[in-house]
């Protein structure tokens, strides 16, 4: 056990005895693998406001958020007041039926996100991903797609491919190799699935131009794991390249919706993405995704001309292939929904402190680093950012990001743990209304802790 970890134990005995219970009920001890970390993860039991609470009572200044979702903070009254006049208004948790507030929810979308001229409600993000892909297939009649080394698009088997790849295998960084990221993932799923280097625009043409009779879409983070931009030239670029080709373009907000600004990253390239699909802060804390896109595409799924799989009745309609199969017994549900527009209600009064504030926490931890004599970057745009400890003046994508220290890092988020701030080891800093001039101080107070006494 080296130094970190006998600190790091000291002070969460109870998350060390729980995990090791939790591991006779769950493979590894967790529901999601990224929920994982060595020596084991700290257990929450309370969270209010900027603030999570350990089973040791340690309290922690949350800049996790659950994986960014928690714009308004842990518990906001205005979410918990939305629930329950839902609740007490409708009588019911479901109706089973189309319900007025999915319409109402849709229209502000659309105000924020007027390339999504159409909109389904999913139930995650990952859902609505998936379903993007399906779109795409089914517009293009085209059966493959191609992402990015190093975007996440969700945890399933056509996109756990290069996410993480060791660079060693991952061929040569004009072109970069498929690598699967999970075991059970078919073979076929690998073939289905071209790899592009992000902002490398030449490179990128290369491959569209030689694929491009098989490729449905290009699908990407605009902004590579919500914190590495893609470059204006670059995004410019990959639009025009893709409508030349016949290739629809399809944004993953679900990590930068509402936090690069509540318009998400396309209001900032003033880019229109002919599919985009959203999750995370929307939903305030409760699953959700949604995915929009251009009338023509999204109408592929409306039950118009075509019975669906469930139809028997033979109602002079064209059968069930005609039309995209989409459904989910949860799709727009209305207490979810009810949460959105509170959370939207909040952004459109408080996005720009959010923003401002984080501005300030970067600009502070970039001072911290310089002084203490450590090369870094504070990376990031909107109201999440990262940490990258780097030697690189720039650092444009996947291959240059594993360039950085990550064990300094490491290093420090430990001790950071044991100071009361909370990101998962390695992770991005989210932001969230409830961080407010006393939480951006004592983090900074933190952090000079840190550097200047435990290192
Ligand atoms: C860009 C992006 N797409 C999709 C997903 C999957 O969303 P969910 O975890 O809600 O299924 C995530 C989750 O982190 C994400 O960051």
């Amino acid at each position: 056990m080296n130094k970190l970890n006998t600190e790091f134990e000291k002070k969460t005995p109870t998350s060390k005895r729980l995990m090791e219970d939790a591991k006779k009920v769950m493979p590894g001890g967790v529901t999601a693998n990224i929920k994982s970390f060595d020596p084991y993860p700290v257990v929450m039991k309370k969270g209010s406001g900027a603030y999570l609470t350990d089973v040791d009572d340690n309290q922690y200044i949350d800049y996790l958020l659950s994986y960014g979702s928690l714009m308004l903070g842990h518990g906001h009254p205005n979410i918990i007041q939305a629930i329950q006049e839902q609740l007490e208004n409708n009588g019911t948790f479901l109706f089973g039926t189309p319900h007025a507030l999915e319409v109402e929810m849709g229209k502000r979308i659309q105000k924020y996100y007027p390339s999504m001229e159409m909109i389904r409600y999913t139930n995650s993000g990952t859902e609505a991903t998936l379903l993007a892909i399906r779109m795409a297939y089914a517009y293009t009649e085209k059966y493959k797609i191609a992402k990015f080394e190093g975007h996440y698009h969700g945890g399933y088997n056509q996109v756990l491919i290069s996410v993480n790849p060791p660079v060693a295998e991952a061929g040569s960084s004009d072109a970069p190799k498929a690598i699967v990221e999970s075991k059970g993932v078919e073979p076929s799923q690998v073939e289905n699935t071209i790899i592009l280097p992000f902002n490398n625009l030449d490179a990128c043409a290369d491959i569209l131009k030689k694929n491009q009779h098989e490729i449905a879409a290009v699908m990407l983070e605009p902004v590579q794991a919500g914190f590495i931009p893609g470059e204006e030239e670059f995004m410019k670029g990959l639009r025009e390249i893709t409508e030349d080709l016949g290739i629809l373009l399809i944004f993953d907000e679900v990590k930068t919706g509402f936090r690069m600004g509540i318009g998400g990253a396309q209001s900032l390239y003033h880019i229109k993405p002919d599919i985009t699909t959203l999750g995370k802060v929307i939903g305030g804390g409760f699953p959700i995704g949604i995915i929009g896109g251009k009338k023509e595409i999204m109408m592929v799924s409306a039950p118009l001309t075509a019975s669906d799989v469930f139809d028997q009745s033979t109602s002079g309609k064209s059968s069930a292939k005609d039309v995209l199969f989409h459904s989910g017994t949860y799709n727009g549900h209305p207490t979810i929904l009810s949460v959105g527009m509170a959370v939207l209600d909040v952004l459109e009064q408080e996005m720009d402190q959010v923003l401002s504030r984080t501005e300030q926490l970067k600009e502070g931890i970039l001072q911290l680093f310089a002084t203490r004599g450590i090369s870094m970057q504070t990376i990031g745009v909107g109201s999440i950012f990262n940490i990258v400890i780097t030697e690189k003046k720039h650092v444009h994508n996947y291959r240059d990001l594993q360039q950085c220290n990550f064990s300094l890092r490491k290093e420090i988020d430990f001790h950071l743990l044991a100071e009361g701030i909370y990101t998962k080891p390695l992770n991005r800093y989210s932001l969230s209304t409830a961080h407010g001039q006393k939480e951006i101080d004592y983090t900074l107070e933190a952090f000079e802790r840190v550097l200047f006494k435990k290192m």
